[in-house]
């Protein structure tokens, strides 16, 4: 008999996510504007977060720091980048942080200590589930967008509360009920954390975030976002008052203990922020009007009103097939399964860009349209 490698335990792990329709593979792509070609094959691209599709900027490689942030990596062009970041957002001062996951592992886990109670919306995203388990604080769930519940949860007793909600949900498209929630926190004296990746530079005026688009930007104490969205650029941020800044910068692991993002990027965020980005904001408003309508008069269930479009089929073998239809019919959109979302609750998850034209649009509604009598 064969004797057994200490490893092989992992083949049984993989096996069983196989047999659960939830293994994931990776593929190489090239992206070009609106499409995205793999293995030879030029699809549409339907599964991007570069939703304005901000016309490539020009910028100047530079020397890579090489070091954190703390020793010798502080490039000067982050100084800039976040003085109008904070602005962007009302805020004394923001943070940048490598990836927006690394800013909420490093926000959440630095102020959320022991005797504090996180009440955390039950679809936010794995990063905040991740940074809620990496601080001391308590921590409860509450049902989605039900103020009932968070009100109930936040009865409960503790040194600091603190409310955590995604600005637009970004495996189901639909916004936060903030002015609800900052109603039901303030009465509590809770602090209230917005992740906006998804609403950010999208949404409100100017693009300033989900927020401001529901007017209460002065409501909202700790705003964290992601560079790597609506921007289309690379890393995360956090925008606050000083004290939250200066204490971020002295006890977030994820901002201490790693490489500063190489100035480059920085430069490619800042031009990005300071390009026309309203006339791409419109450009995804139309598109995302378009491509709603056409989906519901084929008949899909379209439960959002963002430029992230779910349609829902549960059964994950099923959304594999459908990825797959759409797949070899020119369209790309990847199927979304647990654990990113419940299990039974796969999806295909469709996010708008401002790079699709009206023929893009209307050519992947002719293949959805398709696909309908089949995977509905
Ligand atoms: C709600 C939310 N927060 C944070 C992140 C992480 O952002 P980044 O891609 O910049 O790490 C994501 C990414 O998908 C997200 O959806």
């Amino acid at each position: 008999m064969a004797s057994k490698h200490k490893l092989d335990f992992i083949d049984l792990e993989l096996e069983r996510i196989r047999r659960n329709n939830l293994y994931r593979k990776l593929r190489y792509g090239k992206t070009n504007g609106a499409y995205i070609t793999i293995n030879g094959k030029k699809l549409l691209n339907l599964c991007s977060n570069d939703y304005l599709g901000i016309p490539t900027v020009k910028i100047q490689f530079k020397q890579l720091q090489s070091s954190s942030r703390l020793v010798s990596g502080n490039d000067e062009s982050y100084k800039k980048l976040e003085d109008a970041l904070a602005k962007h957002k009302s805020k004394q001062n923001s943070l940048i942080y490598p990836t927006g996951y690394m800013a909420n592992l490093g926000v959440i886990s630095s102020i959320a200590k022991k005797g504090d109670l996180i009440l955390s919306d039950e679809l936010n995203h794995a990063s905040i589930i991740e940074s809620c388990k990496l601080s001391d604080a308590q921590v409860s769930i509450y049902k989605h967008n039900n103020m009932q519940d968070l009100q109930k949860k936040l009865k409960h007793k503790a040194k600091n509360k603190f409310v955590i909600t995604e600005g637009i949900f970004s495996m189901d498209g639909d916004f936060s009920f903030l002015k609800q929630i900052t109603e039901v926190s303030e009465k509590a004296n809770a602090i209230i954390i917005v992740d906006d990746a998804h609403g950010d530079f999208v949404v409100g005026k100017d693009g300033k975030g989900t927020p401001n688009y529901f007017n209460v930007t002065k409501k909202i104490d700790l705003y964290i976002s992601s560079l790597s969205k609506g921007l289309g650029s690379f890393g995360g941020y956090v925008a606050s008052q000083n004290n939250v800044i200066d204490l971020c910068i002295n006890k977030s692991k994820s901002f201490i203990y790693t490489s500063a993002l190489p100035s480059f990027l920085i430069d490619h965020s800042m031009k990005r922020f300071e390009s026309n980005r309203e006339k791409q904001k419109k450009k995804l408003e139309k598109n995302t009007k378009q491509l709603s309508k056409g989906l519901t008069q084929i008949g899909y269930k379209i439960n959002s009103s963002t430029h992230i479009i779910p349609i829902i089929i549960g059964n994950e073998k099923s959304a594999m097939d459908f990825g797959k239809f759409l797949f070899n019919n020119g369209v790309f959109v990847q199927p979304i399964r647990y654990p990113t979302v419940p299990k039974n609750q796969a999806r295909l998850r469709i996010s708008v860009t401002a790079w699709l034209s009206d023929a893009n649009i209307e050519k992947a509604l002719e293949i959805f349209e398709k696909a309908y009598p089949k995977f509905r």
